[in-house]
C-alpha cells in the first residue's frame, strides 16, 4: 500500500538545502536541487549511517557528510568506487502552491 504525504512546501527548504521529514520510524531527507526538483531518499548513508539530510548536494548526488561517499538521488545508488543503495521515495511538486508530497 502506498501513501502520499503533503511533507513540506519548496519555499520551506533552500536551493540545495534538505528537509527530514519523519513517518512512524522512517526518516526521509528531502532535497531541493538547484533546478527546484525535488527528491527523497531514506535519510541514512548505507556505509555507516551518516545523515544524508547534512549531507552537501551536488547536481543530482548528495555527499554523505561522514565519509563522502556519493549517492546519486535519483536511482539511491551510492557512486563507484564505493557501493550500496538506498531506498528512494517518488515525488511531487505542485507548481502553483509548492506543495512538496512524498510517496512511501
Ligand atoms: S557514513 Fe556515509 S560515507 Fe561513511
Amino acid at each position: 500500500m502506498t501513501t502520499k504525504l503533503l511533507v513540506a512546501n519548496l519555499s520551506d527548504i533552500t536551493i540545495k538545502g534538505s528537509r527530514r521529514i519523519k513517518v512512524n520510524d522512517l526518516e526521509i531527507a528531502v532535497f531541493r536541487l538547484s533546478d527546484d526538483s525535488v527528491l527523497a531518499v531514506e535519510n541514512s548513508c548505507p556505509h555507516k549511517g551518516g545523515t544524508l539530510a547534512e549531507g552537501i548536494v551536488c547536481g543530482t548526488a548528495v555527499h554523505c557528510p561522514l565519509h563522502d561517499w556519493k549517492i546519486d538521488l535519483r536511482t539511491g545508488r551510492v557512486q563507484e568506487p564505493d557501493e550500496g543503495c538506498v531506498t528512494t521515495f517518488a515525488t511531487e511538486v505542485d507548481k502553483a502552491s509548492g506543495s512538496i508530497y512524498i510517496t512511501i
